[in-house]
């Protein structure tokens, strides 16, 4: 996952490993040329192979909504390294005008050949809509689909300023590496059901339009009211996203926000490449120096990305660390994707403490950067805004401020190829600010706690590699009344993203291949927690787990033999929901897809009654392309 990196670095790679064990460089990237599972499993007909992010589907559209599904975009991928991003224009349909209940945003990819793992970007007007990452493709060509709940856009969908769709996928194609990826991307609208639009769109307000104590406004749990990219100007000719080279390389946007906004929020969009594409594996320079390695992937494995309003410290968070398909090894990837690799997460700053600075009408800065990030990062974000529908003016000012400090403690252990290097990392923010609207002066506190701990240690003469990474972090908003400091808001998130990989590489045979053994357990595990004084309180958990284990025979960075098997556990929940999708795959083949799905009726007559599904789906014949 290098966007940047010319062929000749491969070259060069197969040529170091010929010459030193450069162990501190597993994993790497790679590139499969195994044939697909249907050719293995001795299917006589070359399908291309439905690839899976065994992740909760999208949320059904209201029954009986009107629905206008758009393609927007086809574009093959070819020769597009340093090419400027492809374009189409977009206008919302006709056919389905807002507000709409659901948007949702399908990038469908296929693609046969030879290829490596790219990234890839969805961006209207240079605002973000997708950050992903492609699979490597089989010879008899593998396809997929991510589709992405882009409700939340609503604002920017509806009336975008200039109307155009940029997809950004920078390939390279030659002799060996023959994949093109074709991508098209559409968009589905669904209206609002008349039963839903008649009743009002929720169940507050209506009944009691003036409360006796004051609420959060409505409008604070539906799509913002204006969105602004903080992304490259440059973007029509190079992408969108911020290239960060390293931890002082900073990053900003001067953007000028309405007088009206009482609410704020970026949404950061992220992914690591090159040199820091497995950051929470790399060791510090220290040891790559002692021991005369050619790697660049140092700096050791701690990260963060930090957030900052006018040179104010406004938030941070922890990236969590998505595995590309050519990453640690190929194999585990086909024929599912790794946890966020097909729809990277993004990660919610609320910045409405910092409206006292922002609602001036003059331009204010937006920063990005990333603490001890070597090259290279892209990061872009959006700026969500809510305005007030009936005032031009509010009126905001920040809170007592102070900078939050971020300690980290570092242990370096080393001795010739083995090392033992370990981190540990905290910052405690408390950040508030009150906002005057039509809606009342109410104050936003924001507390955000992160800790990690990083451990990379290598054993055996730098053979046996293990990783772990902890990375917690509780992110707590409420929302008071100025006046009587009565809360009427509160949202509680706490997201926890543990890793472990243990990697033991062989010494090379003479003819250069060598076997590299890894296991690897990784999850991400969110639970949301909101409050709506007198409204509503809902309750939301998230886990989803991934284990895989295996060997690959690997010639510089080609996969030419190996046996795997992953599995992965998705459960998410809420007050009204619940799904579990459990997901066993061996060297390609799904073995068993097994979903229960259940949900309660929220309001009598308009939902079906609580029901069950299951469905298990035994071999890969049925269960390969299952799609829910
Ligand atoms: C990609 O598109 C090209 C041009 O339409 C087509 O020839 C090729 O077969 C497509 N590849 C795949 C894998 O669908
Ligand atoms: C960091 O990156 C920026 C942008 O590429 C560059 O101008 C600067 O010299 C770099 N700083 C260091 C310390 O390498
Ligand atoms: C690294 O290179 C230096 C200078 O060539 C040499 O003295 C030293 O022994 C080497 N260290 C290792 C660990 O190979
Ligand atoms: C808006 O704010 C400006 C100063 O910030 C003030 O002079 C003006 O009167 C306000 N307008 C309204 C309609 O409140
Ligand atoms: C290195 O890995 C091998 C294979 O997993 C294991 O048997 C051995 O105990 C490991 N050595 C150390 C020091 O962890
Ligand atoms: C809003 O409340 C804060 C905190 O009580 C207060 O300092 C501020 O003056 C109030 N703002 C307005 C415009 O009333
Ligand atoms: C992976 O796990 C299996 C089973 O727990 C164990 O036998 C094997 O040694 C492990 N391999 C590595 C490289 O740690
Ligand atoms: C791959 O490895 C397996 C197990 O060692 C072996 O049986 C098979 O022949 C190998 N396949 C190739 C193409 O080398
Ligand atoms: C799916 O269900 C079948 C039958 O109950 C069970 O044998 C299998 O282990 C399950 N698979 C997973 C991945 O949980």
């Amino acid at each position: 996952m290098a966007p940047r990196a010319p062929p000749l670095r491969h070259l060069l790679h197969l040529l170091l490993l010929l010459l030193v064990p450069a162990l501190a460089e597993v994993p790497d990237r790679y590139a499969s040329r195994r044939a697909g599972a249907g050719a293995s499993a001795g299917l006589s007909n070359a399908l291309a192979q439905e690839y899976l992010d065994p992740t909760y589907p999208v949320p059904r559209p209201p029954p009986a909504a009107p629905t206008c599904v758009l393609p927007v975009l086809s574009y093959s991928f070819a020769n597009t390294y340093g090419a400027p991003p492809a374009k189409a224009s977009y206008a919302p349909p006709a056919g389905c005008p807002s507000p709409w209940s659901l948007v949702v945003l399908a990038f469908s990819v296929a693609i046969a050949g030879d290829q490596y793992d790219r990234v890839a970007a969805v961006w209207l007007d240079g605002a973000e809509l997708l950050r992903t990452t492609t699979a490597e493709p089989t010879p008899d060509g593998v396809r997929w689909t991510v589709r992405r709940d882009v409700t939340r856009y609503s604002a920017l969908l509806q009336s975008p300023p200039g109307g155009v769709l940029s997809v950004m996928l920078e390939n390279l194609v030659n002799d060996q590496y023959t994949g093109v990826y074709n991508v098209s991307v559409s968009f589905e609208f669904y209206g609002a059901p008349a039963y839903l639009s008649a009743a009002g769109s929720s169940s507050a307000g209506a009944a009691d339009p003036k409360p006796a104590s004051p609420t959060l406004p409505e409008s604070y749990f539906q799509p913002a009211d204006l969105i602004l990219p903080v992304s490259e100007a440059t973007g029509e000719s190079n992408g969108f996203w911020f290239r960060i080279q390293n931890s002082s390389d900073s990053r900003s946007k001067l953007v000028t926000i309405p007088s009206s906004t009482y609410r704020a929020v970026l949404e950061v969009f992220v992914s690591p490449h090159s040199n820091d594409e497995f950051w929470y594996s790399n060791p510090p320079d220290l040891y790559i120096r002692e021991n005369n390695l050619t790697t660049g992937r140092g700096n050791a494995a701690y990260r963060e990305v930090v957030v900052s309003v006018d040179r104010h410290f406004a938030g941070s968070f922890v990236p969590f660390p998505v595995i590309y398909t050519g990453g640690i090894n190929p194999l585990f990837w086909q024929p599912v994707a790794a946890l966020g690799a097909f729809d990277l997460p993004t990660y919610d700053v609320e910045l409405t403490p910092f409206l006292g600075l922002l609602v001036d009408g003059e331009a204010h800065e937006i920063a990005l950067s990333v603490v001890d990030g070597i090259a290279e990062w892209l990061v872009d974000a959006n700026l969500h805004l809510w305005l007030d529908p009936s005032s031009s003016n509010v009126s905001a000012a920040l809170g007592p401020y102070e900078t939050p400090r971020l300690s980290i403690t570092r242990r370096y252990y080393s001795r010739r190829l083995d090392g033992r290097f370990t981190i540990r990392a905290k910052r405690k923010s408390k950040l508030s600010g009150w906002v005057k609207s039509s809606f009342g002066n109410f104050t936003t506190e924001v507390e955000a706690e992160l800790e990690a701990s990083s451990l990379v240690e290598f054993t055996e003469q730098g053979r046996n590699k293990t990783v772990r990474l902890q990375a917690e972090q509780d992110t707590e908003v409420v929302v008071r009344s100025s006046a009587t400091r009565k809360v009427v808001g509160k949202v509680e998130t706490e997201a926890k993203y543990p890793l472990w990989l243990e990697m033991v590489t062989e010494d090379p045979a003479v003819d250069g291949t060598y076997v590299t053994r890894a296991n690897l357990t990784h999850s991400l595990s969110v639970e949301t927690d909101a409050e709506a004084e007198g409204l509503f309180e809902r309750e939301a958990k998230l886990a989803d787990e991934q284990a895989a284990a295996g060997w690959m025979l690997v010639s510089g960075n080609e996969v030419l033999n190996g046996s795997v098997a992953t599995t992965q556990a998705y459960r998410y929940s809420d007050d009204a929901w619940r799904f579990d999708r459990a997901i066993d795959t061996r060297d390609g083949a799904v073995l068993s897809d097994n979903v229960t799905e259940s949900y309660t009726a929220l309001r009598d007559g308009l939902e079906p009654d609580a029901r069950l599904r299951t469905l298990a789906a035994g071999g890969a014949a049925d269960g390969g392309a299952m799609e829910l």
